[in-house]
C-alpha cells in the first residue's frame, strides 16, 4: 500500500481518484490543486497544496496520477512529474475492461466502464474516459483524450495530444494526426490530418474564424 497524490481537483480528478480507490492499492490519496476554493470539502479527500509545491510534497513510495482532461496543460504536468522522479501510477477502473495484448503507458487512466481490447496501445498520460471504447489493435499516442461514450473502431491510429469528444465514432482503420479535436457527436470515416478539428457526421473540417 502508498500514497497516490492526484494532480488536479476537479470533477475529472474526482473521478480519478474515485477508481484508484477501488483498487485497494492505495492507502492514501491526496490532491494538489492551484484553485483550493474550488476543492471538495466533502471530507473525503484532502487538498495539501497547489502544484506547485509538488517536488517539496513527495515521500519516498509516493506516485503521482495527472487529472486533467486538457492535453496540453496535463501533458506539460506529467514533464514535470517525470523530471521529479516520482513514478507516474497507471489506473484501471474495476468495471473497466483492458484486453489481453494491450500496452498502456505510465500515467494513462481507464475509467468506469469503459475498454480497451486486444492488441491496443497508449501511450503515456491517455485518458480513455467513461464509457469510451477502443477496439482491437489500435494505436494511441502520448496524452490522447477518449471523452465520455467515444467509441474507435479497430486498427485506429490516433497522434499525440489529439481529443476525441464525447459520443464521437471513429471508424474502423482511420489514421487521426496529432493535436486533433474531433468534435462531440462525430463520425469520423475520413483520415484526419495534424491540427484539424472536425465536427459532424459525417465529421467534416470546421474553420477557425477567430
Ligand atoms: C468542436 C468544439 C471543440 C468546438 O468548440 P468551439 O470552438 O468553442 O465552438 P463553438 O461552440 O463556438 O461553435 C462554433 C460553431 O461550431 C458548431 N459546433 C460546435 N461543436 C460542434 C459539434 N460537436 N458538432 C457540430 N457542430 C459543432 C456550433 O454549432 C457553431 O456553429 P455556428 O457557427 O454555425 O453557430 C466543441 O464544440 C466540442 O465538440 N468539444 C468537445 C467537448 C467534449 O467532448 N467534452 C468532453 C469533456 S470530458
Amino acid at each position: 500500500m502508498s500514497r497516490l497524490i492526484v494532480i488536479g481537483g476537479g470533477g475529472h480528478g474526482r473521478v480519478v481518484a474515485d477508481s484508484a480507490r477501488g483498487l485497494d492499492v492505495y492507502d492514501t490519496i491526496v490532491f494538489l490543486d492551484d484553485a483550493p476554493d474550488r476543492m471538495m470539502d466533502d471530507g473525503e479527500f484532502t487538498v495539501i497544496g497547489s502544484c506547485t509545491e509538488l517536488e517539496s510534497v513527495i515521500r519516498p513510495g509516493d506516485s503521482c496520477i495527472v487529472a486533467i482532461g486538457d492535453n496540453r496543460n496535463r501533458a506539460g504536468l506529467i514533464e514535470r512529474v517525470l523530471a521529479s522522479g516520482l513514478p507516474l501510477a497507471t489506473i484501471v477502473d474495476r468495471s473497466a475492461s483492458v484486453g489481453s495484448a494491450c500496452e498502456l503507458g505510465p500515467g494513462t487512466v481507464v475509467l468506469p466502464q469503459a475498454a480497451v481490447n486486444i492488441g491496443t496501445k497508449l501511450g503515456i498520460g491517455c485518458i480513455v474516459n467513461t464509457g469510451a471504447t477502443v477496439d482491437h489493435d489500435c494505436q494511441l499516442g502520448d496524452h490522447v483524450h477518449v471523452a465520455p461514450g467515444a467509441h474507435l473502431g479497430g486498427d485506429v491510429g490516433v497522434g499525440s495530444g489529439t481529443w476525441i469528444g464525447i459520443g464521437a465514432c471513429v471508424r474502423h482503420g482511420i489514421s487521426i494526426g496529432r493535436d486533433v479535436v474531433v468534435g462531440a457527436g462525430a463520425a469520423v470515416v475520413d483520415d484526419v490530418d495534424d491540427g484539424l478539428t472536425v465536427v459532424g457526421v459525417p465529421a467534416r473540417r470546421r474553420d477557425h474564424t477567430a
